[in-house]
């Protein structure tokens, strides 16, 4: 059967990953995550101090893209999920934190981390089954994707989630602090002159606020059959 490539899109905290998650799944596809790589980046700026009250050195951070190696595996001690390793070291739980998302899209702006983080993607993407989630999989990544799929949800909802989240993780946030967040990043992913978040013509709009987790998998799982079942 087919490989396709998968391509889901959309604002923050709307649901793509855990979409795209249950999708690759139950299609056997590998899943990526983008938006973890580039909150991997941003990991590793905070670390060096590259970023001081919300200013990036952004010379000092291209001059060190080299030295950055990002790769998705399994944790041996947390089997069944995949997990970030930024130069060698399991990072998933730190780039899930509340200081990686308040610079995260300050991060994703600079060009030269895009160039570096969507060679990786095409790379990941390149013999198909895959489910890659992000803001620009579809426009930018994969503009040739089989199937592409646009995200959004309401605000409050949004925020309730990432909260519920961040609470599993040991972080407690006021929901406002968190959608605040949220919108802050739709805003810059949106406006930046580099690969903004925008949905392009040929995606599929589904809004996630009153679906369940199976509703949204059923959902999305017809277009893919009704794809494969065409071709
Ligand atoms: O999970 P959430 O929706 O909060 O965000 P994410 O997917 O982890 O992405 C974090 C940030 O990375 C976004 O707000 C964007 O600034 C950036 N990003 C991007 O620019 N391009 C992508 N393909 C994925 C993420």
């Amino acid at each position: 059967m087919k490989q396709l490539i998968i391509a889901i899109d959309g604002y923050s905290g709307c649901g793509k990953s855990t979409i795209a998650k249950d999708l690759a799944k139950s299609l056997q596809y590998v899943f990526i995550d983008s938006g973890a790589m580039y909150r991997g980046v941003t990991l590793f700026a905070l670390q060096n101090d590259w970023i001081q009250n919300g200013v990036v050195n952004t010379k000092a951070l291209i001059d060190q893209l080299e030295a950055i190696d990002l790769k998705f595996e399994i944790n041996p001690n947390q089997p069944g999920k995949q997990h970030l390793f930024l130069n060698g070291r399991d990072v998933e739980h730190e780039i899930r934190g509340m200081e990686v998302a308040n610079s995260v899209s300050k991060i994703a702006s600079i060009s030269e981390v895009r160039k570096k983080l969507v060679a990786l993607q095409r790379k990941m993407g390149e013999h198909g089954g895959i489910v890659m989630d992000g803001r620009d999989i579809g426009s930018v990544v994969f503009p040739h994707a089989d199937l592409k799929f646009f995200i959004t949800a309401r605000p409050e909802v949004r925020a309730q989630r990432r909260q519920a989240e961040l609470e599993l993780k040991g972080e407690s946030h006021a929901t406002s602090a968190i959608e605040k967040n949220l919108l802050e990043r739709d805003q810059m992913d949106s406006s930046r002159a580099d690969s903004p978040l925008i949905q392009t013509e040929d995606a599929v709009l589904i809004d996630t606020s009153e679906l369940t987790r199976d509703t949204q998998l059923e959902l999305v799982l017809g277009y893919v059959n009704a794809l494969l079942n065409n071709e």
